[in-house]
């Protein structure tokens, strides 16, 4: 049966985890690398993907400046950035010294990583913290991508982004098969219907398509790979398929 309407590509997401990295002059030499590559390759096979880079709280401000004058001055560029952030408070704004709450980054932020597995381990985040950033995210229209070790964590039933980054594959360069991926990701939208599941460990240029060719898989998290502006550009313009 059709459905009368031209089927748009599924969107799909490439999105640079930096984590505890980079100065603010680093981070802004970055997205001028990043500008000056991106706008000089054939992007023809990437089909518009939606790229984000996970940034520390003190590249957000400086960081978006730069996106909206960069969006000023090329309209029509290639692969445009959003910018997401690492991490956020349980609660609202208020009396939580050293806290940024989701209602303070509002309109500077489009997306934020929640439930990392470095957060999950080294800061003993728990479901129930996470679940409450979720919260504040939702409740301030800022989209969360929620990281999952392995199927059996627990997932807020709102959320529509789903990393699934098992902690042997984190920078170990040893990355999960693209088929356990597909599974475990299948089995995410089993119970998640409206979700998106992206695959995070160990991706690189030449591994990005293994995974953004299966069918569940909806997009990549790279971290280290994300680090230099032309590794990541590489990503982008490999993740259907090499030329
Ligand atoms: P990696 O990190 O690509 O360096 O393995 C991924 C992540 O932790 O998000």
């Amino acid at each position: 049966m059709t459905s009368g309407f031209i089927s748009q590509p599924q969107k799909y997401y490439i999105i640079g985890n930096w984590k505890s990295h980079k100065t603010v002059e680093q981070a802004e030499k970055w997205l001028e690398d990043y500008y000056q590559i991106i706008n000089n390759i054939n992007l023809s096979k990437t089909e518009n993907p939606e790229v984000i880079i996970c940034v520390a709280y003190i590249h957000l401000f400086p960081l978006k400046k730069k996106i909206t004058e960069a969006k000023k001055k090329w309209p029509q560029i290639n692969a445009p950035l959003k910018l997401a952030a690492q991490n956020v408070s349980p609660f609202s704004q208020g009396a939580y010294t050293g806290e940024i709450s989701a209602d303070m980054m509002q309109g500077l932020v489009d997306y934020c990583l929640v439930g990392h597995s470095e957060r999950r381990e080294k800061f003993a985040e728990t479901n129930e913290v996470i679940f409450n950033k979720v919260k504040q995210l939702n409740s301030a229209g800022i989209k969360p991508i929620l990281c999952v070790p392995d199927v059996t964590t627990p997932i807020p039933s709102d959320v529509e982004l789903i990393a699934y980054e098992p902690v042997w594959a984190i920078g170990s360069g040893k990355p999960a098969t693209p088929e356990h991926a597909n599974q475990v990701a299948r089995q995410i939208k089993m119970k998640h219907k409206r979700a998106q599941v992206i695959y995070g460990g160990s991706v690189n240029p030449d591994n990005v398509a293994s995974f953004i060719s299966q069918s569940e898989i909806s997009g990549v998290l790279p971290g280290g790979a994300s680090l230099k502006a032309d590794t990541f550009i590489k990503i982008i313009a490999n993740a259907k398929g090499k030329e």
